[in-house]
């Protein structure tokens, strides 16, 4: 399996760490020193995760030079969106035009490396040759914009890319442990039958179990996939991480031992945006000419579940 097209999309309003200040009792200073944050997109009024999702499938598409037509799947990976149903996926198939099976996935922030490996499944079964996979995540509405611990962190967005089947083989290693430290509950509205009305809770973090998680977790999981393809660190060109904080990039990095170069970032700009993280920063990448043919490149999330993943690809 191979990436042969990237796209992304993020809301005009940009929100600087000062701009919290006029609600919140923080300042820049400390968000710049615990996470690396010093803005971060988010939707206002007049946009939507779904426009996000559509634009950045669009984007991807044109980078494969292919047609919606020419694709067999779109897997659509989010927390949450604007519909409960369809799935999100379907709605991008109808603007863009394809004509193929398609559905939503929910793995949290490692949720690009769980769609990845369904689709790498896909192909090895022969059920697909060309899949749309697109991450699109509104978070800050799941946020608790008064929880300063937790709230400072994210970002809306949407990174796409277009799979091939004509690719060497790629090394994916997966995990899920299950942890109360990050949830977000589901609402239930009252039914004649059932009279246990619940408003949805606002995200709930342990930051610092989190934290420790994402380290222990990404650092297994690159190892793993390194181990499977028969590579070292020195191998790879490019370590892609879920953004989820600055501080977590710089443990990985300084746990396996590599240059900075090798560990590209832009959660200062976007914040953490869940699974659309890896795919975004990987578009900013495509478009600033930083990948060569024949790259080793590996992506690694880890979040809510506790669920992680790796996965090991050349460009
Ligand atoms: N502004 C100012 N002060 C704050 C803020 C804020 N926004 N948030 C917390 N504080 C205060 C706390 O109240 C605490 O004050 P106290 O010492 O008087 O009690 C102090 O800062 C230290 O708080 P800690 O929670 O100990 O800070 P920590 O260094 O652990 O950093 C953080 C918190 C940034 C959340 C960190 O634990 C973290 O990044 N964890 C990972 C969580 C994560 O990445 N979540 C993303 C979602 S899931 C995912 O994508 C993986």
């Amino acid at each position: 399996m191979k990436i042969i097209g990237t796209g992304s999309a993020v809301p005009r309003r940009k929100v600087t760490n000062e701009m919290l200040t006029e609600f919140l009792d923080t300042n820049d200073e400390w968000i710049s020193t615990r996470t690396g944050i010093k803005s971060r997109r988010v939707l206002s009024t007049d946009e939507d995760v779904t426009q996000l999702a559509i634009k950045a499938s669009e984007e991807a598409l044109k980078d494969a030079h292919l047609d919606a037509t020419d694709l067999d799947y779109i897997i659509c990976h989010n927390v949450d969106n604007d519909y409960k149903t369809p799935a999100l996926a379907c709605v991008i198939q109808g603007a863009i035009k394809a004509k193929c099976p398609s559905v939503d996935m929910n793995g949290a922030c490692a949720g690009f490396i769980f769609s990845l490996d369904c689709a790498n499944g896909l192909m090895k079964a022969g059920r697909a040759k060309k899949i749309l996979l697109v991450c699109a995540e509104h978070m800050t509405k799941l946020t608790d914009w008064t929880r300063r611990e937790s709230c400072v962190l994210f970002g809306d967005g949407a990174g796409a890319v277009i799979l091939t089947d004509e690719g060497p083989d790629c090394e994916i290693s997966l995990s899920t442990v299950y942890s109360d430290a990050l949830y977000c509950n589901a609402s239930t509205k009252e039914t004649p039958f059932s009279h246990q009305e619940k408003k949805y809770d606002k995200l709930s973090m342990k930051g610092k179990e989190v934290f420790k998680f994402a380290v222990q977790s990404s650092a297994h999981d690159i190892q793993q996939v390194m181990d499977q393809a028969k590579v070292t660190a020195d191998d790879v060109k490019y370590f892609v991480l879920h953004q989820a904080n600055l501080r977590i990039v710089d443990a990985i990095k300084t746990h396996m031992n590599q240059t900075e170069e090798k560990f590209p970032h832009n959660i200062e700009r976007r914040g953490n945006t869940s699974s659309a993280s890896v795919p975004l920063l990987l578009d900013e990448m495509n478009k600033n000419g930083m990948l060569k043919e024949g790259d080793i490149v590996i992506f690694s999330a880890f979040g809510a579940g506790f669920s992680s993943g790796a996965c090991l690809m050349r460009w």
